[in-house]
């Protein structure tokens, strides 16, 4: 018997490679898109509202239902990632407006509907700061009695990107990251260690920017992007939020260790770190009862990435199932 495909909801701030992962989310059988909802991040949230609807259209998925979410984050001012996602958010592409306008209730009102209506736990994925995802916990701390699991881009082992040590989504709003890991639900962080990591080969790029079906064109053009600050100093092809999503429907390609993880919220250069504890043992701190509570994550450390390269491809062609 065929299993029931995973009820998911994912959170985002598209983007070029947040609209990626919708197209591959609408299209795996495996996946049941309940909604969308979106956040300030990559560009204003009423951009990113924009182009949610847009790709959803161009996907064949319009009546996934997308809401409006926070214009900025909790403390921080917004701060946009134009240089990398161009003036639109998502690629200058000079895509269609949507025909379709989000729900009228806002982010947090529609996911708590969303998560409480399903019949079966919800996985929620957040591929953005995670200003919607804090203000949900803090105002229906209940939606966790329908959470399977929150499987969020974010963080960073080694090396961020936005700051040294920091990566953009957790950076952009650390204490809404911070209340997401007391959620108390089974945590997956899928950081910068592994999203870059996932590659598609230029003449996969090319075959899918040649394809007359609208959704795989537009994959094929998301992923041919190029930022237009560093041009080609950055390999394109790059799967990013989409490689979370693939998470969700394939988990055996991704490596994950639980380990305790802390947000850095300290001003300074650290702020906005994921600190991820991957000492074998007690260290000097903890034997001088300087033990830190922290949460356990289930921490992506390695990536099957030709898995999900397959995975993806398979998925928006229309092809199979990729494995
Ligand atoms: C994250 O930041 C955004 O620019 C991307 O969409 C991704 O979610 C990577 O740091
Ligand atoms: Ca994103």
């Amino acid at each position: 018997m065929t299993p029931r495909p995973v009820p998911v909801i994912i959170d985002c701030d598209t983007g070029v490679d947040d609209a990626i992962a919708l197209l591959f989310a609408v299209r795996h059988p495996g996946l049941d898109l309940r909604a969308v909802s979106c956040v300030a991040g990559n560009t204003d949230v009423d951009q990113v509202v924009r182009n949610t609807l847009t790709v959803l259209e161009q996907a064949g998925a319009p009546d996934v239902p997308v809401a409006r979410g926070a214009a900025r984050p909790l403390l921080e001012p917004l701060r946009t990632a134009h240089h990398v996602h161009g003036e639109d958010g998502m690629g200058d592409l000079g895509l269609p407006a949507p025909t379709r306008r989000a729900v009228d209730v806002d982010a947090v009102t529609l996911l708590h509907r969303e998560i409480l209506a399903c019949d079966r736990p919800v996985t929620l994925v957040p591929t953005a700061p995670l200003t919607n995802i804090a203000l949900l916990l803090r105002i229906h701390p209940e939606v966790t009695r329908n959470i399977e699991r929150i499987v969020f881009m974010g963080g960073a082992v080694g090396t961020g990107n936005a700051t040294p040590v920091a990566e953009f989504n957790v950076w952009h709003d650390p204490e809404a990251a911070a209340v997401l890991l007391t959620a108390r639900v089974p945590i997956t962080m899928y950081g910068l260690d592994v999203f870059e990591r996932v590659l598609v080969p230029e003449a996969d790029v090319r075959r899918l920017c040649g394809r007359e079906e609208p959704g795989a064109r537009l994959a094929g053009r998301l992923l041919s992007h190029r930022y237009p600050v560093t041009g080609d100093d950055v390999p394109f092809g790059g799967l990013g939020d989409g490689g979370t999503v693939c998470a969700v429907a394939d988990p055996e390609g991704l490596t994950t260790h639980r380990l305790p993880v802390e947000v850095n919220l300290a001003p300074g250069p650290a702020r906005g770190q994921t600190v991820v504890d991957r000492r074998p043992r007690p260290g000097e701190a903890e034997l001088h009862g300087e033990a830190r509570e922290q949460t356990l994550v289930d921490v992506a450390l390695d990536i099957d990435a030709e898995r999900y390269v397959r995975l993806y491809l398979a998925t928006v062609e229309g092809t199979g199932d990729g494995a």
